[in-house]
């Protein structure tokens, strides 16, 4: 947004592409923008793919116009990773109310109760043109607009946020132009974050702006959540009207004198640091009115206890950093990320209330993947593991024998593979090579291909026929966390899809989604671990040479897995061993140094990991071991340390247990002083065989 500040349409649109060419790294599978037209109107442009395609999209379309000089202006922009809709043209944002573009929204999170939504505005002759939650919410504006006017009403476009706001359930990040408001633009955020940029060539003087709060009485924004539109009874004229007796800071004029300038909205400091440092971080219902120069925050709901201004902050930071947050390394980020990049795997995917999965990218395929007579999992590294860690459960689910396979090892073999196949290829990048060389042997043998990627537009996503993307974000340290998670989450979700029509399995898959539920707090709960692992490390681990990582059923890939993790970064050889193996010759390592770490949470196979540790312990051995919060260890007291987590179900319960193991390996590195990002001889994509 800009206010006396001249600018063409052509540099408008240049500083729109240019923010989001800095999320880039976010990962996102099509782009859109809005831009002021003539008459008040907006110039919407989308496309699928990267950012550069969206520039020559408009440089194509926009050139007779771009030299149009605009001293005031709003302009939208957004990537977007697909939740609901597919990934086309059509489902990109901006989305908008009707063919005038009368409100033109872009929308981060998701809405849901826009079925409701969707139904009731179609009902009052509303044509959906897409997929998405977020045209709702345009709809939504214009219906209620439109409402009040017809009541006489006039409200101000912060008003109408807040009557649009009282329907929308879910989470948004949510920006709002009008040809009805023009030069004006409305942002609200919750659950999803939003900043306010703020630049001026002039001193600013003010260093924080006034919340004005809602304290009409007969405020008809008293309870949220309830689905209604304003009715003749409820709307009421708008008394703040255009002109605001506002007492929020204004940025119009230092000592009366109008101030050129520009606002920028975005949900990352990185798109915006270029044009300034001077930020503004919002909290949820926040809703912010930008309009003559002036930025006005105001609250969509009514309680107290809400600080009452928003400072002005100074990044110190560079770009590199910012991206990195408060952590040192990405792979600290990553692992904190957890709780978000898990819920964001199932978000849109899994209602909780009707205990339903629903995984679009699978939906046409699922009658042919329901009648294989075998699945193959195949996949490299982190990613096999999340196979491991899942293979039983959809052999309990599916009822099918599961055949996993080491990509590199399984072509070795040219192992044999039929037309009743269906063959999932897991990747965080979906650009592995061994993992796509063993997709097109595959696809050569006739099989069914499924892909479980991260990495939207990744070869093994475009090559495969269906499939679903774990939606962990972008992931920078080579050594994989979030990823992980997020796979074996996504596959776990892939299991139930499978076990839909079983009423013997109903009520198993009934506690696996209200475990899954549990997941993102359970992993938050566990990072509070941290202080633990630190001591942990410093008291028993640090100058080891070889650690054992023990662990049975379930928890035989978090043995593995930690134990990978801790043999990338923190370079201490590591072997993961599956419990009921250790007699049969790892037995032999075993003394009163060996450091040894045992995965002991409660499942049916508890007993058998407690006689495991009493076999390590009767050899002087000193275990650290992993349990369940309150959970009592038949032990002889030679244990090291117990790490207590919290409980889930037996097949989800090594989201948990891993968590602790990547702290672990972090802190064993970081202690080393070893660059955690960029361990020596790895990659975070193997390209080559
Ligand atoms: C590399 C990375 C690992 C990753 C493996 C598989 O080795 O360093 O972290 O697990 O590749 O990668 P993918 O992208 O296919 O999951």
């Amino acid at each position: 947004v800009n206010y006396l500040v001249d600018k063409s349409r052509g540099e408008i649109v240049d500083t729109l592409i240019e923010g989001l060419q800095k999320l880039e790294y976010r990962g996102y599978d099509s782009t859109g923008l809005a831009v002021d037209g003539d008459d008040d109107k907006a110039f919407i442009f989308r496309q699928v793919g990267k950012v550069a395609a969206l520039r020559d999209h408009i440089e194509k379309d926009l050139r007779p116009d771009t030299d149009k000089i605009f001293s005031s202006h709003v302009g939208i922009a957004h990537t977007r990773w697909a939740t609901h809709g597919n990934v086309t043209e059509n489902n990109c944002h901006p989305h908008t109310s009707d063919p005038n573009n009368e409100f033109v929204v872009v929308h981060n999170g998701i809405i849901t109760n826009f079925r409701d939504l969707r139904i009731l505005l179609k009902g009052k002759g509303f044509k959906f043109q897409t997929d998405t939650d977020t045209e709702c919410i345009a709809m939504l504006f214009k219906h209620i607009y439109d409402t009040n006017l017809k009541n006489g009403h006039e409200v101000d476009f912060n008003e109408l946020m807040k009557q649009v706001l009282y329907e929308l359930q879910g989470s948004y990040g949510l920006l709002v132009r009008s040809s009805h408001y023009p030069g004006e633009i409305v942002a609200t955020r919750k659950g999803s974050p939003l900043l306010v940029g703020v630049k001026t060539e002039r001193k600013m003087k003010v260093d924080f702006v006034d919340v004005e709060f809602n304290d009409d009485p007969e405020s008809q924004f008293a309870s949220p959540n309830s689905l209604r539109f304003p009715s003749d009874k409820t709307a009421k004229p708008s008394n703040s009207s255009k002109f605001h007796k506002s007492q929020s800071r204004a940025f119009l004029s230092e000592d009366g004198i109008p101030m050129p300038m520009e606002f920028f909205l975005s949900s990352d400091p990185s798109s915006v640091i270029e044009h300034t440092k001077k930020v503004l971080f919002l909290e949820d219902d926040d809703i912010v009115h930008i309009y003559n120069g002036e930025l006005h925050i105001h609250r969509a709901t009514k309680e107290k206890g809400i600080p009452a201004t928003r400072s002005i902050l100074t990044l110190e930071m560079e770009l590199a950093e910012i991206m990195k947050g408060p952590y040192k390394h990405f792979m600290q980020k990553e692992i904190f990320e957890q709780p978000d990049s898990t819920f964001n795997t199932m978000r849109g995917r899994i209602d909780f209330n009707e205990n339903v999965v629903r995984l679009g990218g699978l939906k046409d395929w699922l009658p042919t993947i329901k009648r294989a007579s075998r699945f193959l999992m195949i996949a490299c590294g982190t990613s096999y593991h999340s196979c491991l860690a899942t293979r039983p459960l959809f052999e309990e689910l599916a009822g099918v024998p599961v055949s996993l396979e080491v990509a590199s090892d399984f072509l070795d073999r040219s192992s044999p593979v039929s037309k009743n196949d269906v063959c999932f290829f897991v990747s965080q990048s979906g650009e592995t090579a061994d993992s796509m060389l063993a997709l097109q042997y595959c696809i050569e043998q006739g099989a069914t291909t499924v892909g479980i990627v991260n990495s939207v537009g990744s070869s093994i996503s475009r090559q495969t026929d269906c499939g679903v993307h774990v939606n962990a974000g972008p992931e920078i340290g080579v050594a994989s966390t979030k990823a992980y998670t997020s796979q074996y989450i996504a596959l776990v979700m892939v299991a139930l899809s499978l076990a839909s029509d079983s009423i013997a399995l109903r009520n198993r898959c009934i506690s696996i989604i209200q475990g899954l539920k549990r997941i993102p707090e359970q992993i938050k709960r566990s990072l509070e671990l941290e202080d633990q692992i630190k001591d942990i490390c410093d008291k028993h681990l640090n100058g080891q040479k070889n650690a054992l990582l023990l662990g049975r059923g379930y928890q035989f890939a978090t043995a593995l897995e930690g134990s990978l993790k801790i043999k990338e970064i923190s370079y201490i050889h590591s072997e993961g061993v599956a419990a009921g193996e250790l007699k049969h010759g790892v037995l032999a390592l075993v003394d009163k140094d060996l450091p040894i770490i045992a995965i002991a949470t409660k499942d049916s196979l508890l007993p058998k990991v407690q006689s495991a540790i009493s076999q390590v312990t009767a050899r002087e051995g000193r275990p650290i071991i992993i349990v369940n919060e309150g959970q009592k260890l038949q032990t002889n007291k030679k244990e090291l340390a117990f790490i207590e987590v919290p409980e889930n179900v037996d097949c989800l319960q090594g989201l948990i247990n891993v968590i602790p193991l990547q702290l672990m390996s972090y802190w064993l590195a970081v202690n080393q002083g070893i660059d955690v990002d960029f361990p020596r001889n790895l990659a975070k994509s193997v390209t080559v065989e």
